[in-house]
């Protein structure tokens, strides 16, 4: 006999049964582990897929029906549901000015590494140390504030005065009328508006119908080597360098406000993301207890659709719902409009520019 073919079938022996002891192994670790997590959350209602794999939110994600699957999810299991194995959804007002509240022991949660858009940095929006986070967005928000030496209102108008010659121009080409791709145009103004502001000129996006992304970085590198020559001083960026870094049309009348609040509720330009981390010690949101480290979402969609806050009739587009009420109701669901843009520590650094911007646009466009 052949010794090493004796060992041979030895250790084919001992490999089959390795690679199938290995599997039951593995399978009842997937399964100890999957029924561990499922535990930790039982108490907080949810669809079964997502107390159990992140399949669930991915599908809801990746389908085209997102904004009615968080909608729907929030309706069937109240304020607080569960979406995948270790988060939760919130559409509830009261628990996000709290737990968002510059005081808040809440952090960003490993969900904002998803939003780098570079790989080798932290933007303040991506950023997850909430030390680190503090410090940049300090010196960030005077440049964003429109104070000192720039004048982002008269930027706004400028900007503002190319899209009224765009359109105007399109009808004129049109013979009287023109169809406008208005989601378009409003990117392109968007880019136009923050590089006029932020660098001292627009890229012209708008007028040219096309992006030039590349022209950032050569912009930021030629200001901060001392290479741009032009008269600045009064810029975003320049701002923001002073502060260590690398705010309409005044008589907006009561009516276009409501429009605008009513707007960004029936639409609310984000759909539910951001989550915050359950801080150490755990918490007890809309009265159920929560472990610490489990992912917070904000669902914009429900909270803008609250019947608590904005009445019986909150699936329709009813501006007066803003005019025809007390002061009391009329601020308060002025603030969770506000909520869109974020509250307290991770306010939107954008807002006051973005309400400029719509404010007037709508006056300007309409
Ligand atoms: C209607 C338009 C906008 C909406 C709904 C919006 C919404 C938001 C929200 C919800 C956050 C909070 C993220 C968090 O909780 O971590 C945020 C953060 C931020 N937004 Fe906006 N935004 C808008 C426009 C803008 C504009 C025009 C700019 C810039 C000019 C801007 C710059 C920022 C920045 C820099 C942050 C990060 C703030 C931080 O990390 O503390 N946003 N925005």
């Amino acid at each position: 006999m052949d010794p090493w073919n004796l060992s041979g079938s030895f250790a084919t022996l001992d490999s089959k049964g390795l690679i199938i002891s290995s599997c039951i192994v593995a399978v009842l670790g997937l399964i100890f582990s999957t029924a561990v997590q499922w535990y930790r959350l039982s108490h907080i209602r949810g669809p079964l897929l997502a107390s159990l794999t992140s399949l669930w939110a991915y599908w809801s994600v990746k389908g085209m029906g997102f904004h009615r699957i968080v909608l729907d999810t929030q309706r069937k299991y109240g304020k607080l549901a569960r979406i995948a194995p270790n988060s939760v959804m919130l559409s509830d007002p009261e628990t996000l000015w709290r737990i968002t509240s510059a005081r808040s022991s809440y952090t960003r949660s490993k969900w904002y590494a998803s939003i780098r858009f570079n790989p080798y940095g932290d933007s303040v929006l991506s950023e997850i140390d909430t030390a680190k986070h503090d410090k940049r967005k300090a010196k960030l928000a005077f440049g964003f504030s429109g104070k000192g030496l720039m004048d982002l209102e008269g930027s706004v108008d400028t900007q503002l005065a190319v899209l009224v010659d765009v359109l105007k121009s399109r009808i004129s080409q049109g013979q009287g009328y023109a169809v406008v791709d208005i989601g378009r145009m409003l990117h392109h103004f968007q880019i136009d508006l923050i590089t006029f502001a932020g660098m001292g000129n627009a890229w012209g996006n708008l007028p040219l119908d096309k992006d030039h992304f590349h022209a950032l970085r050569e912009a930021v590198e030629r200001r901060v080597n001392g290479g741009d020559v032009k008269g600045h001083g009064d810029d975003m960026l320049d701002e923001w360098l002073k502060h260590g870094i690398s705010p309409a049309e005044a008589e907006i009348d009561l009516s276009i406000q409501a429009v605008i609040n009513e707007g960004m509720r029936m639409a609310p330009p984000l759909t539910a993301g951001f989550p915050k981390e359950v801080p150490p010690g755990g918490d007890i949101i809309c009265g159920k207890a929560v472990p610490a480290g489990t992912e917070v979402y904000v669902n914009f969609l429900s909270l803008m659709r609250d019947q608590d806050v904005f009445g019986h009739d909150a699936e329709i587009f009813r501006p007066e719902r803003f005019i025809d009420c007390d002061d009391g109701t009329k601020a308060k669901r002025m603030k969770v409009v506000d909520l869109n843009f974020g509250y307290g520590r991770w306010l939107c650094l954008g807002k006051a520019l973005a309400w400029m911007e719509m404010n007037k646009i709508f006056v300007e466009v309409s």
